[in-house]
């Protein structure tokens, strides 16, 4: 029986296969957050010196990627990216995704828009029927907290401030649970109108173009339909 950390290393080691064929001088790889990311950071050191460069999706990755002694970019300075790679707290099968348990969904939303695609690696755990069991991180500038908190509540959630969390941005997060999410794009789209919500975690307008989902028999891979 493979350990949950055995798994996400088998992910992490799939999506390096999957990457390993585009790796070249010219070529940049957007990086995720969490200890998912952190095990395909790991693994990307192989490739020190082959590659163009790298994009971080949070402070902690920048870190990780350069300790490897790899480029870490400016994403302004990149235009584009074959792929970008990341896991989930939870992933459908329609591949929408819950994601900033580690804070850092904006900068991951950000990076990944730049990416052609976005390969999303996770233990088979993260694979559910209905988003939602997972609180929704939704990151928010200070002053907004209550107003943003009492528009979650209308809807449906019942938010609760990560204590002593700050964002790479500046920002606090509030965890939503309770939500209904039946229509995920569209949820997507109502929190992130709220005035002083910065992004919220679901993916769901933009999902993941590939799921690599570490289970005991192997890596079930899932593809955008
Ligand atoms: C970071 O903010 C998150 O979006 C992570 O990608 C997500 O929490 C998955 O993390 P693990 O790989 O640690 O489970």
């Amino acid at each position: 029986m493979l350990t949950q950390q055995e798994l996400k290393q088998q992910a992490a080691d799939a999506a390096l296969a999957l990457i390993e064929p585009l790796v070249g001088p010219d070529v940049i790889i957007g990086v995720g957050t969490g200890s998912t990311a952190d095990l395909f950071i790991d693994g990307l050191a192989r490739f020190q010196g082959r590659l163009g460069g790298t994009v971080a999706s949070s402070e902690r990755s920048a870190a990780r990627l350069a300790s490897h002694g790899l480029k870490v970019l400016d994403l302004n300075d990149v235009t584009t990216m074959p792929v970008y790679v990341d896991g989930a707290d939870e992933i459908d099968g329609h591949l929408h995704m819950i994601k900033g348990g580690g804070a850092a969904h904006t900068r991951e939303k950000i990076v990944a828009s730049v990416a052609e695609q976005f390969v999303c690696i996770a233990d088979e755990s993260k694979l559910v029927e209905r988003l939602g069991r997972f609180p929704l991180p939704v990151e928010v500038i200070p002053m907004a907290r209550e107003s943003v908190a009492r528009s979650l509540v209308a809807l449906g959630g019942q938010p609760k401030l990560r204590e002593g969390v700050t964002t790479d941005n500046g920002n606090i997060i509030l965890d939503v649970s309770g939500l209904q999410i039946d229509d995920a794009p569209n949820l997507e789209l109502i929190v992130n109108n709220l005035a002083g919500v910065v992004t919220c975690g679901l993916f769901a307008r933009v999902g993941a173009h590939i799921a690599l989902l570490a289970t005991q028999n192997g890596i079930r891979r899932l593809e955008r339909s």
